[in-house]
């Protein structure tokens, strides 16, 4: 019985390119651990983030004391994934073998692998047969950040959102959710992409290129900011009353200054780390099953072709996630 696996593997901080596919042992399953086979994964914007220590400012030190000072402590990236349960820790009773599973690994990464390790009480559950395994891998990453985001920030129906940076994996999940929730949402994309996000649920599209949301006459209940250009100081001027700001992505300062926005003006900011919960998961696992929630997906690359849609990610300018088929 073989016992090692195919793995895209990085050993120092860097471009696509540090990125390798190599034979490692399998992971070995504790107790209340799942061994997962595998079958689609994706590159998010947090595996190019990690892979190249590029942290929002202020983070770098932080980064680097999360992921390893000198080099990655964990050299197989990844943070979400579909396929099925090959073994399970003689504790665990909420999964068995042969079961069909998708899991949001988070910071503990290691997607990126034919077989990936997972507590049966992390962030993971069934996967309906009507989800493909593609579509369940690409749910985690952009559907728990916003759906998390917008409980922090108590999205309402008839809410006016705006959301900057719409056509990412993150604003693609929010434009959706959104519009679902009942909110009138913008989104803040360039032109390329204008009609995907109508199609997603978007009321109002603004391109980037040609026009400045934070200086028009409209007003917006929440902002949503997953570009990092978007702080405070640039959009209160269109903050409605009692008007929310939610940074996805936000620098240090932004971050230490928002505690004093909330406490001095009639606006509240919104900023830090996703929390990873499972009831979300699932949640967005039964959207997805029964077409309520389509994940967009960018572009889809074999697993030997992982560097390719490491460089996709890179770019920025995705449309959506960056699919990876680790095994069929
Ligand atoms: N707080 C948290 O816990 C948390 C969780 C998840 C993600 N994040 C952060 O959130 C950010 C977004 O993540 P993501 O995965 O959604 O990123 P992504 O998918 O890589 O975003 C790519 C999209 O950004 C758009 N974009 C680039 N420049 C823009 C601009 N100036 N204005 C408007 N849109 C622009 C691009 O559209 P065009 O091609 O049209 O320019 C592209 O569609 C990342 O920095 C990530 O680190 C934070």
């Amino acid at each position: 019985m073989t016992t090692h696996m195919k793995a895209a593997v990085y050993r120092r901080y860097g471009p696509p390119s540090v990125i390798t596919l190599q034979d490692l042992p399998r992971p070995v399953v504790g107790p209340n651990d799942v061994l997962i086979r595998v079958r689609a994964a994706t590159v998010t914007s947090a595996d190019w983030r990690i892979r190249s220590l590029s942290m929002p400012y202020g983070f770098a030190t932080a980064g680097r004391l999360a992921f390893g000072v000198s080099a990655p402590r964990q050299p197989i990236l990844g943070s979400e994934l579909a396929g099925d349960i090959v073994k399970i820790g003689t504790a665990v009773r909420k999964f068995a073998v042969g079961d069909a599973v998708v899991a949001f690994t988070g910071a503990k990464l290691g997607a990126h692998a034919e077989y990936c390790r997972v507590s049966a009480d992390a962030v993971i559950v069934h996967k309906p047969s009507a989800l493909s395994y593609e579509m369940a891998a690409a749910l985690p990453f952009g559907g728990t950040t916003a759906l998390d985001f917008f409980r922090r920030g108590a999205l309402r129906a008839g809410d006016r959102v705006l959301i900057n940076g719409a056509s990412g994996t993150v604003g693609s999940a929010m434009v959706q959710l959104a519009a679902q929730a009942g909110a009138e949402v913008s989104a803040v994309c360039s032109s390329a992409n204008a009609e995907a996000m109508q199609r997603l649920g978007a009321t109002h599209v603004i391109d980037y290129t040609r026009a400045d949301f934070a200086s028009g006459g409209r007003q917006y209940d929440m902002i949503v900011d997953t570009v990092g250009n978007a702080p405070y100081a640039r959009v209160r001027a269109v903050l409605a009353a009692r008007g929310r700001l939610l940074l996805v992505l936000a620098t240090l300062p932004e971050m230490l200054r928002s505690p004093w926005v909330n406490i001095r003006s009639q606006h509240r900011v919104v900023a830090g780390p996703t929390s990873e919960r499972v009831d979300d998961l699932q949640t967005l696992v039964d959207l997805a099953a029964d077409g309520r929630f389509t994940p967009l997906i960018d572009s889809r690359f074999p697993f030997d072709a992982i560097a390719a849609a490491h460089a996709r990610v890179d770019t920025g300018r995705k449309r959506g996630s960056v699919l990876i088929t680790v095994s069929s």
